[in-house]
Formats: structure tokens, sequence, C-alpha cells
């Protein structure tokens, strides 16, 4: 199905919806350009006007497994009849611990204690407070560029933008270090420059035992896509365990086989100690899970909890995607679909100097836009044009880093939809320059 764009977005109706969203909501959301959803299904997205569009967003990584699944939406039909809220942190329901249940069988076996939150900033949360309170540590290290959620303790660990911090401070006392960036090598930007200056956070800032976790995304997300060199992840989990440091793997954006495999860590031989999850999980619905080892789980009754943590009508989706996620093939289809994807994001850099960069693992893909690739000056203004040019072409994209286009689509994606998006984009960057 070829994207069908029969009015000029934003149509009439979308004008007007987009009118009243700038009179009564907060206008802290950074939208990158104006699509008003109507309905979605699988890798399709259709606006108030009636246009469609190819889908490679997934709603920021959410809709693995499609779009209105007909399985998740069935779940959750037949859950509401029976029980929405269940009031978990106080009445037991099944759902909930059939969901923790299934859960825990797509992890290394010692993560085998599910707290179940609504978001990936509340999974953060929670493991921040069980690492404290486990180790008894208040400091915690977080790497330079990576995101990790927007309350104040996720908000703590994240330095992806300033826009995101500024005004907000004073935040909790986190130490960042840097990431390495195997595109931008330059400075201090490799696994072993990373290790040195965490050597030297023990050194010279706040001695090991103190520290309580150090969190770490797999793969930087909101940051741009970055694929850290093959050992950095190994290391980090040495290190942890020299100094008896507690390591929380954030894979709330590449977990549930975004990247091939359900969680990306896997992928670099590492076994987290506490592993934070949540947007594909819930299937649309809002779902998250922070998961620890019984060793680690060590807080009392009465110590986390939540109104809305353990909706029966959330897990009942989230069920549904496991079931899903379970079928025969699913991660090989990933992976054999995101090396066609960056196949085809190979050959047009071939074509356009515009794109510096081509990485990805599975279907976790980004150009990276430069205005130099002797320089890699990022090409950020570029990006924007770019990224409206494909909407009012039919084409779903979100940016990532200063000057990253990421391609992150359902991951149910046949090649045949992911070389239309590609020439959607090739368009765009031709009319660019
Ligand atoms: C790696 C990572 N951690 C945490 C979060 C925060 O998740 P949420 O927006 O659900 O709070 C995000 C969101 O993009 C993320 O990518």
């Amino acid at each position: 199905m070829e994207p069908l764009i029969t009015t000029k977005p934003p149509g009439p109706s979308a004008v007007a919806v987009l009118k009243r969203d700038a009179e009564v909501i907060s206008q802290s959301m950074a939208r990158h350009y104006p699509l008003v959803l109507e309905r979605a299904q699988d890798v399709n997205l259709w606006d108030v006007d009636g246009n469609r569009y190819l889908d490679f967003t997934a709603g920021f990584a959410v809709m693995n497994v499609g779009w209105n699944h007909p399985k998740v939406v069935n779940a959750i039909q037949q859950q509401a009849t029976l029980l929405t809220h269940g009031a978990f942190l106080a009445f037991c329901s099944e759902t909930p611990v059939t969901f923790a249940q299934r859960l825990t069988e797509f992890l290394p076996p010692s993560l085998n204690r599910v707290c179940l939150t609504n978001s990936g900033a509340e999974s953060v949360e929670a493991a921040m407070k069980l690492a404290r309170y486990h180790t008894g540590g208040k400091y915690f290290i977080a790497f330079s560029n990576g995101f990790h959620g927007r309350t104040y303790g996720a908000l703590s660990l994240t330095s992806t933008k300033a826009i995101q911090r500024a005004g907000f401070g004073p935040f909790l006392p986190v130490l960042h270090a840097p990431f390495p960036n195997p595109y931008r090598p330059q400075g201090c930007e490799s696994t072993d420059a990373s290790l040195a200056a965490l050597e030297d956070i023990f050194k010279r800032e706040v001695p090991a035992e103190e520290v309580a976790a150090i969190f770490v995304e797999p793969i930087q997300g909101e940051g741009g896509y970055i694929i850290p060199p093959k050992p950095f992840l190994r290391e980090i989990r040495a290190l942890c365990d020299e100094l008896g440091i507690l390591l929380v793997v954030d894979e709330v954006q590449t977990g549930c086989y975004r990247t091939g495999t359900f969680l990306a860590s896997e992928q670099f031989g590492v076994k987290p100690d506490i592993v934070c999850l949540s947007k594909a999980i819930g299937g649309g619905l809002p779902l998250g899970a922070m998961v620890a080892s019984e060793e680690v789980t060590t807080w009392l009754p009465g110590s986390h909890a939540g109104t809305f943590a353990g909706n029966n009508v959330a897990c009942a989706a989230g069920l549904a995607v496991l079931d899903i996620l379970s079928g025969e093939g699913f991660g090989a289809h990933v992976v054999d679909a995101g090396l066609h994807l960056l196949q085809r994001l190979n050959e047009l850099q071939q074509d356009y100097d515009l794109i510096g960069d081509v990485r990805g693992m599975g279907l976790m893909a980004a150009i990276e836009l430069v205005l130099s690739k002797e320089t890699k000056e990022p090409a950020t203004e570029e990006r924007r044009v770019i990224l409206n040019d494909a909407f009012e072409n039919g084409l779903a994209l979100l940016p990532a880093g200063e000057s990253a286009i990421r391609f992150c689509p359902p991951l149910t994606i046949e090649k045949g939809d992911i070389d239309i998006g590609v020439e959607i984009l090739r368009r765009s960057l031709k009319r660019v320059g």
C-alpha cells in the first residue's frame, strides 16, 4: 500500500484540532510536524483529513507488534469487561501476576522479581530507589548524552539536551561519564576513555562504596541511536562486579525485540542486575516494569508502590504482546528486515553527502546528517526540512540526537514497505539538495 496523501497536511480538520491544542495543552511538548492522528493499523497511520502515512516511528518505539494488533485489541476488550483497575497495590488479581511470570520467561533467570509500573520513567525511578535501598549508596553514575526520562530521578540521570533540564535543578547526585561514540571517536569517546573517566570519578569525586548503581542504555536512543563498541557494556559489567556496584540497564527503548533479541544487552553478552522496561511491552497502553533478582529486591512491604501499577487492562495488553513476540521467527524477522533497511540506507548514503553515518541493530537504525563528511558538523536545519517534507509525502519519521533521523518502524514491517519509505526519504533528500 503506497501512502496516500489526498489533502496537503495539515488539512482543514488537522488545523482545527491544532488550534484547540495550542489553546489548552501545555506547550512543553515539542512536536516535529503537524500530524493529527485519527486511527492506525499495523504500519499505517491515518490523519483526521483521511491521509495515510507509512510509519517509521512505532510511536517512539511503542508499537513493536504493529498498531492496533487484533490480538492486543481483543485482549483489551475482553479484560475491560471484567476488571480494569484492580488496586493491585492492595488487592491481588491474576492478570498482572500472569503477565509478570510470563515476562520473566523472556529474561535471564536471575531477573525474577517484577515491579510493575506505568511508564519508562517510573521504571527508572523504581530502579534508583531499589538500588539505594539495597546498597545504601547515595550516588548514581550515568552516561552523557543518555536519556532515562523526565521525572526528577530519571531527569537527574538524563543528559541528552539542556532544554530538558534547564530550570529544573537541583538534581539528585548523578555523575556523568562519556559514552563511546564510534562515529565521533575524537575527544574522549572510546571505550577506554569512558572507563578511564569512570576510574577518575572514583578517584577524585566519589568512592565506589557510595555509588548505588550505574545506569546505561545498551544503545543510546533519544541521544541519536548510538551503538557503542561491542566490549563497552561487558567492561562496565566487569567494573560493577569488581566494585560491588549494581548495573541497571535501561531497555525501555531497546527492549521487546527492537534489536532482534528480547533485550539488546543479550547481544552485548551482559546480564544486568536490574532491567528497566516500558514502551513496547504494553502494546500501546501505559505499562512498565523494573525487574531485579530476589537477592537485590530487599525492600519491605509498603516501601514502594503506585495506585495504577499492575493495571489489569494494561497487563492483558502486555500478555498479548508477549504472546505475539514469542511467535515463531519473530526475532529472525527483525534481524532480516533490519539488514534490509541498513542496506537501503547505505545505498542512500552513496548518493547523498548529507548522510555522514548509517548505523543500526535490528530495526533500531539511524542516519546522521552532516554539513561536511570531514568536519561532521551536524545538519540540524536540513534534518528539520527533510522530516517535514517526508511527512508531507506520507512518511512518518522522528529525529534523535542533534542531527540523526531514526528508523524504528513496527517490527512487523515487510521489506516492501521499507523500500517505499526509503524511496520517499530519497525524494526528500533530493529536494533538500
Ligand atoms: C531509554 C529510555 N528510558 C526511559 C524513557 C522514559 O520513558 P517514559 O517516556 O515512558 O517515561 C525513555 C523514553 O523515551 C527512553 O528512551
